[in-house]
């Protein structure tokens, strides 16, 4: 009926009157978010201050190693991402801290009594009110509304859109992603004009670099921009445009974008959807090759990034010297003292195509590899050499910044001759994050482990073919044949055509036990016959093989861990008996 129809609209359009002003009360309340003297905030409670959108925040946030630190971080987002923080090297706060803002001054308490206090801002003159603005900075003002202190000027891992990294000023990556104190890299906008990135604590030159956008000599006010709509590039005084970092334009609507070197060196510029998408994703890298960032890996070991992600690997003879702390490095249990005592015996162990910190403090040239080797050998101060284009660089420990690299030095190591390398397998870079898909590793590992069993099955088919022309023919007697004096059982060709599919398997096995007994009684020539291959790489490629065909699943090696053992970068157990684990099935 009109009437009621009338009577409907009219209380709708009362509904919609009363939704819009309640909305635009509430978005008033949140533009007025002027902080005034007297606020307090407090990790449990009332722990920050947002922005009038509600995208930043600036108060407590916990960290992820216990306690609690301040600093400017996006809220409105799933996951809260910490842009800057304050006094960052601080020990984290506890729960009963309080961060007071009185006498124009932001203070944060940390004992109940109020005597343990820090000042979150350096400032002269005292503040009247403080904002945090929807840019992601947070601001101090004065009397008469002028910025006394801003967080965009002081920046710790992050750029946000509109702040700049402006000549002589650094960015620190953290420690890791929960512990925001400063960490192994530095991103440098140098007053020469250039930005480059070094490990932390090393002086602003080039052979401590390992990255940099060679805008060296472009002015002495150069300045790191980045824009709303995702561009970073560097600017000089008169804002000419010196290089565009990164190249496209990523704007999308209701995206946001943030710079950050993170905690493995790299520096990235990441986007995030306001929308649906709750996770920031990489735009740009400063290098694609995580091994690039000098210093990864602790002392005496190598990055090696033949996988997803790159790990570190300990210099032949070394241990890794605390598996639990990432940056500790390796180190190995004799000294260079004990290299003058003499009933120890050394020898040089080689690691090819590695880069490293040259700190030579002797240099042959025109020399072969193995008169660099004796050369080091007979000088107890010498405990490494770099050797490439026949120069011998001789070095002493610690080893820095090592990582694998195409056409570089072959590293010579000196070890003792009685113990065991004992290279562990792979630790853990400063960032430490493996992300490999064990789905791949498990398809791939299927797939090798099958080419292995065809591989060791042709190749006994055609040696016993070749064993029965070459040796009498031993009658078939149902036993297992052994390497030593006697020779592997042998077929015509004709038996092998009328073999059944169980004979097969059955022979399959007694090849495999053949194999093993060969490994064991150190016989591997056997193996080969005629044929001339290098013994070090026939063990190595049998004993995977031996790994590889085990019956149970669980003792088979891992794809990459095939890589390495072939690689001859691990060492290899020594595999077990394959029939030992035939007869538990
Ligand atoms: C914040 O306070 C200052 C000084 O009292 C005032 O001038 C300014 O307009 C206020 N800002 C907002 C957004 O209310
Ligand atoms: C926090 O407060 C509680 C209760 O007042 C007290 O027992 C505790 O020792 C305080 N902790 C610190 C670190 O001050
Ligand atoms: C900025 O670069 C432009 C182009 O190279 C140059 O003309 C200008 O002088 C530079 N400004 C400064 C302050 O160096
Ligand atoms: C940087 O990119 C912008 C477009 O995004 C382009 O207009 C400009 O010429 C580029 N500048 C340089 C130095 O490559
Ligand atoms: C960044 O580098 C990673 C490898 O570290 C690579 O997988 C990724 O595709 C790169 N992303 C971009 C946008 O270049
Ligand atoms: C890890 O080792 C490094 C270097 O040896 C040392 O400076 C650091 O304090 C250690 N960290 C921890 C948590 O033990």
């Amino acid at each position: 009926m009109p009437r009621d129809h009338f009577v409907l609209m009219h209380y709708f359009i009362i509904f919609f009157v009363l939704l819009s002003t309640s909305s635009l009360a509430t978005a008033q309340q949140r533009q007025s978010s002027n902080i005034s003297q007297g606020s307090s905030l407090t990790p449990t409670k009332t722990s920050s201050w947002l922005s009038s959108s509600g995208l930043y925040a600036f108060g407590f946030y916990q960290r992820g190693n216990g306690g609690y630190a301040v600093g400017v971080f996006l809220a409105g987002i799933p996951k809260k991402t910490v842009v800057w923080t304050a006094r960052r090297d601080d020990p984290p706060v506890s729960a009963n801290a309080t961060l007071l803002f009185t006498e124009g001054r932001l203070v944060l308490q940390t004992a109940q009594s109020g005597q343990d206090t820090t000042y979150i801002a350096d400032i002269a003159q005292t503040a009247s009110y403080a904002s945090m603005l929807d840019t992601g900075n947070f601001v101090l003002y004065n009397s008469d509304g002028e910025i006394l202190w801003q967080s965009f000027k002081y920046p710790t891992d992050t750029l946000l859109p509109n702040q700049t990294l402006s000549a002589g000023m650094e960015l620190f990556s953290s420690v890791s992603e929960t512990d925001q104190s400063t960490g192994f890299f530095r991103l440098k906008m140098q007053s020469d004009g250039n930005l480059v990135q070094y490990p932390k604590d090393t002086p602003d030159t080039a052979p401590y670099s390992y990255w940099s956008a060679t805008t060296f000599g472009t002015g002495d006010k150069v300045t790191l921009n980045l824009d709303v709509d995702g561009n970073l590039y560097l600017l000089n005084a008169t804002s000419f445009k010196l290089q565009n970092l990164t190249s496209g334009v990523y704007k999308t609507r209701g995206t946001i974008f943030m710079m950050r070197i993170d905690s493995d060196g790299v520096f990235r510029l990441y986007s995030h959807s306001l929308g649906n998408s709750s996770r920031w994703s990489i735009v740009w890298n400063s290098t694609s090759d995580r091994c690039d960032p000098k210093g990864l890996c602790g002392l005496n070991s190598f990055c090696i990034s033949n996988d997803l992600a790159p790990g570190c690997r300990c210099l032949p003879g070394f241990s890794s010297a605390n598996q639990d702390n990432k940056t500790s490095g390796c180190e190995r249990n004799f000294t260079a003292e004990s290299c003058k005592s003499k009933d120890k015996k050394y020898t040089l162990e080689e690691l090819e195509n590695t880069s490293w910190e040259d700190v030579s403090y002797s240099v042959l040239s025109q020399t072969s590899k193995e008169d660099c080797s004796q050369a080091c050998l007979v000088d107890c101060n010498c405990e490494a050499a770099l050797f490439k284009d026949g120069v011998c660089r001789k070095q002493r420990l610690p080893l820095r910044y090592g990582r694998r690299a195409g056409d570089s030095y072959i590293a010579l190591i000196k070890v003792e001759e009685t113990s065991e390398s004992s290279t562990d397998g792979i630790l853990p870079t400063r960032e430490g994050k493996k992300e490999i898909s064990t789905n791949i590793i498990i398809i791939i590992s299927c797939l090798f482990v099958s080419l292995i069993l065809v591989i060791v099955a042709i190749f006994g088919i055609i040696l016993h073919r070749y064993h029965v022309s070459a040796y009498r023919r031993i009658p078939y007697n149902g036993n297992i044949c052994f390497c030593g004096d006697i020779a592997p059982r042998s077929f015509r060709y004709a038996e092998l055509e009328r073999m059944t599919d169980q004979s097969l398997q059955e022979d399959q096995v007694i090849l495999e036990d053949w194999v093993y007994q060969c490994f064991e009684g150190g016989d591997l020539s056997q193996l080969v016959g005629i044929e001339e291959v290098e013994p070090k790489q026939l063990e190595r490629t049998i004993k995977v093989a031996l790994w590889c065909i085990l019956d149970e699943p669980s003792l088979r090696p891992s794809m990459k861990k095939v890589l390495l053992m072939l690689e001859g970068t691990v060492d290899i157990p020594t595999p077990p008996d394959p029939t030992s684990f035939i007869s538990a099935i």
